[in-house]
């Protein structure tokens, strides 16, 4: 049912835990199932230096989160804010029908810490 990559991720999911000084923090609830994620991002030269999340959540959405902290990792923040929920359910080689809202959780997580960096930024912090 679950493809060997969802597996990988969701057994042995990267980048978890949070960043004490992060540049922008995002936290998205899943209105489908409750389920939660926080991401935590630090920025350098416009670049996705660090990510970090932490997914109370099923397994599709752990290893959802995994994944897109590896693809985003790097990105400028304009790539990163490109990445969609497809793209991330793609890059695990797909998502069971049922369990294809569970990838929202860590676009919109991302994308969340990404306009919060943004916003503070504007905001001269
Ligand atoms: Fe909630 Fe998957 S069942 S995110």
């Amino acid at each position: 049912m679950y493809s060997e990559k969802v597996m990988d991720h969701f057994s042995n999911p990267r980048n978890v835990g949070e960043i004490e000084d992060a540049d922008g923090v995002g936290e998205v609830g899943n209105p489908v199932c409750g389920d939660m994620m926080t991401i935590h991002i630090k920025v350098d030269d416009g670049k996705l230096a660090d990510i970090k999340f932490k997914t109370f959540g099923c397994g599709a959405a752990i290893a959802t989160s995994s994944m897109i902290t590896e693809m985003a990792m790097g990105m400028t923040i304009e790539e990163a804010l490109e990445i969609t929920r497809d793209s991330v359910a793609d890059a695990l080689d797909g998502l069971p029908p049922v369990k294809l809202h569970c990838s929202n959780l860590a676009a919109d997580g991302l994308h969340a810490a990404i306009e919060d960096y943004l916003s503070k930024k504007e905001a001269g912090n």
